[in-house]
Order: C-alpha cells, then sequence, then structure tokens
C-alpha cells in the first residue's frame, strides 16, 4: 500500500485500495498533466477532466456503451465461470447499456415507473420505512449506520418498487452484492465461480417473478417491463426483461446505499453544515447534490470506442475501453471553483456528473435524490449530537474502481424526542 501522493500520472495506481480510498490527489495528478491516461494495468483510457467526459457522453457513435455480446459475463476472467452463465443461465447485459436509437425504446418502457407522479407517490411509504428505521435504532443511541440504515432503506424502497415481497430482502441485499463485485476488477478464480453462482441465482429467480407479473400485472417494474411492448409492438424477451430488471435493482440498491453514508461522514468532517442544515432544510437540496458531486458513488464506468479516434489531443485506437471517472469531472476546477469545498451555496453544484448526462443518465436520480432528502431531514429531526464512535482513520471503503462504499460508519447520538 503506498502512502505518499503521486505527483506525476507514472505514480497513479487506481487499484490501489488506498489510492481508491482517497482518489482526489490522484484525480488531479491525471487531470492536470493526463486527462485522458493509458491505464497501465487494465489498458483503460481513464478520462478524468469534465470536458473530456462531456465529449465521450456527447458522442455515443464514437464512445459506445456496448461493451460487447458478452455483457456481464466479460468480466469473468475464468472461462468456468462463463460457462455457468451459459449452461445455467441466461448470457445478458442491460439493453439500456444501448446506443441511440435502440437506447429510446427500452428507456421508454421503463421511464413510466420514474414518472414525477410515481416518485412523489412514494414518498409516505418512503417516510414510513426511515421512521420503521429510526424508531429501531434512536433509542440505543450508537448504530453501524451502513448495515442498520444506509443498506436497509434504499433495498426496502427498490424492492418494493420491483414489486417484490419484503421476505426476501435479505437474500436480495446478497444478490445484489454479488452482481456489483465483478466492477471491483479485483476477483479471485475462485470467487468468480461463487459469484457467477449467485448472479445465476438471482437470473431464475427474477424470471419466475417476470413471469408471475406478466400473468397479473400491478403497478411496479417487474409489471412494467413484463407487459410493455418495444415500440409499441413486441413485448420483451426474457434475456431483455431480465437485464433490465437486474440494473433496475442493482443500481437502485448499491449507489443510494453508498451516497447516504457518504453525506452523513460530509456532515461529520463539516459540523458548520450539520448546523446550517438543522436551522434551515431547505439547504438540504444543496446538501444532496454537494454530496453527489464530491463522493460520487459510482466513481467511473467505462464506454468502448467504435473507431479510431481523438479526445483532448490523445489517439484511442479502435475497440478500446474508455474509462469515464465521474467522481474525477465533479471536481474539475475548470467547472467547480474551489472544488474540495462542500459549499452550501453553490450556484452550479447540480452540474455534477455523479448521475452521468446525455441519454444514459440516471433513470433512478429522482428516487435517488428523495430517498436521501427523506433520511437527511428525518435524521436530523430525531438525533443531534452526532459524533463517529470510531477513530476516523479506522474508517475503510470497499475495494472497488467503479463504487464508491464506505465498508461501515459506526455513529453515536443524542436522541432528541
Ligand atoms: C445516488 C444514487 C445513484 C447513483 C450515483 C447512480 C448513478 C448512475 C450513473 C452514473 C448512471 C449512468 C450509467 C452510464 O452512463 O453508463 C446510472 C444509470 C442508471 N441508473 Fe442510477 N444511480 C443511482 C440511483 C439509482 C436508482 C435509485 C435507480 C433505480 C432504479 C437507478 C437505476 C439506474 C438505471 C436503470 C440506469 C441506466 C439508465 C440508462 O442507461 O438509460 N439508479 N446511474
Amino acid at each position: 500500500m503506498s502512502s505518499i501522493a503521486p505527483t506525476q500520472p507514472a505514480e497513479v495506481d487506481l487499484l490501489d485500495p488506498v489510492v481508491q480510498a482517497d482518489p482526489y490527489r490522484a484525480y488531479d495528478v491525471l487531470r492536470e498533466q493526463a486527462p485522458v491516461w493509458e491505464m497501465p494495468e487494465t489498458g483503460f483510457f481513464v478520462v478524468t477532466s469534465y470536458a473530456g467526459l462531456d465529449a465521450v457522453i456527447r458522442d455515443p457513435a464514437t464512445f459506445s456503451i456496448e461493451l460487447g455480446s458478452l455483457g456481464m459475463v466479460s468480466l469473468f476472467r475464468t472461462k468456468a465461470a462463463r460457462e455457468i452463465f451459459k449452461k445455467e443461465g441466461w448470457v445478458v447485459g442491460t439493453k439500456l447499456s444501448t446506443d441511440p436509437p435502440t437506447h429510446d425504446g427500452y428507456r421508454s418502457l421503463i421511464n413510466v415507473s420514474f414518472t414525477a407522479g410515481r416518485v412523489r407517490k412514494s414518498e409516505p411509504f418512503i417516510r414510513g420505512i426511515i421512521e420503521n428505521l429510526l424508531n429501531r435504532l434512536t433509542p440505543a443511541g450508537r448504530c453501524e449506520f451502513v448495515a442498520d440504515f444506509c443498506v436497509p432503506l434504499p433495498l426496502r424502497v427498490i424492492t418494493d418498487r420491483l414489486g417484490l415481497p419484503e421476505a426476501d430482502l435479505e437474500q436480495l441485499k446478497v444478490w445484489s452484492e454479488a452482481w456489483v463485485e465483478p466492477f471491483s476488477y479485483a476477483m479471485t478464480p475462485e470467487r468468480e465461480l461463487e459469484v457467477a453462482g449467485q448472479m445465476v441465482a438471482l437470473q431464475h429467480y427474477l424470471v419466475e417473478w417476470l413471469e408471475r407479473k406478466r400473468q397479473s400485472p400491478q403497478e411496479d417494474i417487474l409489471s412494467d417491463l413484463a407487459t410493455g411492448r418495444f415500440r409499441g409492438e413486441r413485448l420483451l424477451s426474457t434475456e431483455e426483461m431480465l437485464g433490465i430488471a437486474e440494473q433496475a435493482l442493482v443500481g437502485g440498491n448499491e449507489t443510494t446505499t453508498n451516497a447516504i453514508a457518504s453525506g452523513l461522514l460530509l456532515l461529520l468532517r463539516h459540523p458548520e453544515a450539520m448546523d446550517a442544515l438543522r436551522k434551515d432544510r431547505s439547504l438540504l437540496k444543496p446538501f444532496i447534490e454537494e454530496t453527489l458531486r464530491l463522493e460520487a458513488p459510482t466513481q467511473g464506468l467505462l464506454r468502448r470506442t467504435t473507431r479510431e479516434t481523438d479526445l483532448l489531443g490523445v489517439r484511442i485506437p479502435k475497440d478500446r475501453m474508455v474509462h469515464l471517472r465521474f467522481g474525477a469531472a465533479n471536481r474539475d476546477p475548470a467547472v467547480f471553483a474551489h472544488p474540495d469545498r462542500l459549499d452550501l451555496n453553490r450556484s452550479n453544484a447540480g452540474s455534477h456528473m455523479a448521475f452521468s448526462q446525455g441519454e444514459h443518465h440516471c433513470l433512478g436520480a429522482p428516487l435517488a435524490r428523495q430517498e436521501m432528502k427523506l433520511a437527511f431531514e428525518m435524521l436530523l429531526d430525531r438525533w443531534s449530537d452526532i459524533q463517529l464512535d470510531v477513530a476516523e482513520e479506522e474508517l475503510s471503503y470497499l475495494p472497488s474502481l467503479t463504487l464508491r462504499a464506505l465498508r461501515t460508519l459506526p455513529l453515536r447520538f443524542q436522541p432528541r424526542d
């Protein structure tokens, strides 16, 4: 583990867990000296400047989101793990990860699940979940915030939105964690087999539910997928439904958990911001945007070049992976003044890239924002004197090139009522 901050790109190792725990100095070095940088360990072209990400996102004809016909399976290096999908499950990639004009045909099917009306309608339900969690945690005056609050809230919300039973929550969390693990690019061959097994088990579970929803649809995402018609014409195939259902489950889950945990840690580091929020709840909105900007839960995602191209003066050959570092663009001083500062008055806080931009802009962004807002609002009502219950040096992040995930956040606090 390296402890010296890098000063030039050759010293940057984005796979180093120490760098992943605090990647921001490494991002500065890359953004300033090599905003399009060929990462030695993976061959990815890593893009760190806001202008660079913007150029990639605006040009899907050159930078395709379609990474290959194997979808998620391509992230498995061992043949035995890949075979598990072929023999026991389905080789699927989410059909939302397609380029225009195909993408729009799928996106419009699932957009109905996330209209402003449906998201607003879910507010009492989300309040109820938070109320229950706080009722359980508050009397003790301490909790492990990630496991006790940040995990169950989004999991319960997305399980409900998908139309799945609450009884399956624990199993869904296990599957959801397995699903994001390949994006760590750090699985052993043995772990690849286990993860592939879990992912196939999730596939069978979802396929069974999609079939039920096709028979008796309700107002939920799985029903929208099971009964919606692509371009108003045909029903979706099993593979098509499955890929989107998996993405909605995981996308709605892991990222929001990490956003809430990161937000609370920011408040602990900035007691003046916590005081300001207690006095003026209208500051919750900018606080949430600043949390997403400063600690993007999805730090980076991939595109593939469809032809040889030039990006910010760097030649990228055809068929190469381009890694968009949302977390780095969000701290680009060319766009955000004093970028490392939590600023509740920042005029362009909402321009961050935490939800990406363009046609793949996060479908669940309104839902995630609503969960975050209600979580902080209700928590500040119920808890005062919130403190970290361990030394800050003891906090650690899950190793991942994709997600920014605090492992634990032990807290103590005073119940307010
Ligand atoms: C703070 C929480 C969240 C963050 C940071 C986040 C981040 C992102 C990002 C960066 C993308 C763009 C992918 C790309 O350009 O390659 C995306 C897309 C997506 N997100 Fe989220 N997400 C969050 C919450 C949610 C929630 C609650 C859902 C609920 C279903 C969700 C579902 C999706 C889906 C389905 C897509 C694909 C959209 C498309 O390609 O058309 N996300 N998300």
